[in-house]
């Protein structure tokens, strides 16, 4: 169970906000699941986890090629969320797991294949978790994960990550994609398969979903209005017509295997 004060922070954000995560159209379906799919999807496996699950789209994606799946989070309410989503899809191989990332409930080598989508950057120590996804999983087993993977100019992953704590009071760090692959290299990962993706989002629902107070909302339309070119550039932030800010943050897919 976590502790911490940052999985603390996870929990009060999305403890409260798991209705709207289970609603959000970004989260039931989009390309980064689709990658999740297609780098897991040389099953079958026995036991999968997902880590960070949410409300549990990843791990319901990946039921299908796996006897079981837990789906794992450090919020009880998203598990609440998962609970009633793989009943209403019929799945009877969805499993439960509340626990931080960084203290996985696994013995050592038992797991086939690990998912975790759009999660990492909320973990207080990636480090640590990646160290306890290495341990859990079998040799020969998978990491299959996407996430945002901040620029690798040190100015833009600044920017990045001020607007994301400043949306979300529970966000942790947008690592560069060379910051993640260098933990993963050094733990003795393999990494078989690696891309760049993007998640494409609209300002609006972006800040309703993490109910943020209205006088940032507006600081922050104010300072993705005024970015510089470059940053408006690197995340593809434009103006629409209803009033809205449309733009995208660059992303990582990988399938790291252990061997
Ligand atoms: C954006 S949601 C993830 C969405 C989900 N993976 C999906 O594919 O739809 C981030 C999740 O990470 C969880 N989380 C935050 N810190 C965590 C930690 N240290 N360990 C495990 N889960 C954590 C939150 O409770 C939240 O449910």
């Amino acid at each position: 169970m976590a502790t911490n004060q940052e999985s603390n922070l996870s929990q009060q954000m999305f403890g409260s906000q798991a209705a709207e995560y289970a609603a959000s159209s970004v989260h039931v379906s989009d390309d980064r699941l689709d990658g999740i799919a297609r780098l897991a999807s040389t099953g079958p496996y026995g036991w999968t986890v997902d880590i960070g699950t949410g409300a549990g789209f990843t791990a319901f994606t990946v039921a299908d090629r796996s006897d079981r799946v837990v789906a794992s989070d450090v919020t009880g309410p998203m598990l609440e969320q998962v609970r009633r989503l793989s009943g209403e899809r019929g799945l009877d191989n969805v499993l439960l797991s509340q626990n931080a990332a960084e203290h996985l409930p696994f013995a050592n080598d038992s797991l086939d294949l690990i998912t975790c989508r759009a999660a990492g950057h909320h973990f207080n120590d990636l480090r640590s978790a990646f160290a306890e996804i290495y341990r859990a999983l079998r040799s020969g087993g998978a990491l299959v994960m996407v996430d945002t993977a901040a620029p690798e100019d040190d100015a833009m992953q600044e920017w990045l990550n001020d607007v994301e704590l400043r949306r979300d009071f529970s966000h942790v760090n947008d690592w560069k994609a060379s910051e993640m692959l260098a933990m993963l290299a050094e733990l003795g990962f393999e990494i078989a398969v690696q891309e760049d993706a993007r998640v494409n989002l609209q300002f609006n629902d972006w800040v309703k979903r993490t109910a943020t107070p209205g006088d940032e909302v507006v600081a922050l339309r104010r300072d993705f209005l005024a970015a510089p070119s470059g940053i408006r550039t690197a995340f593809n932030i434009r103006e629409t017509d209803d009033e809205d800010i449309h733009f995208s943050f660059p992303s990582l897919i990988f399938r790291a295997v252990k061997p």
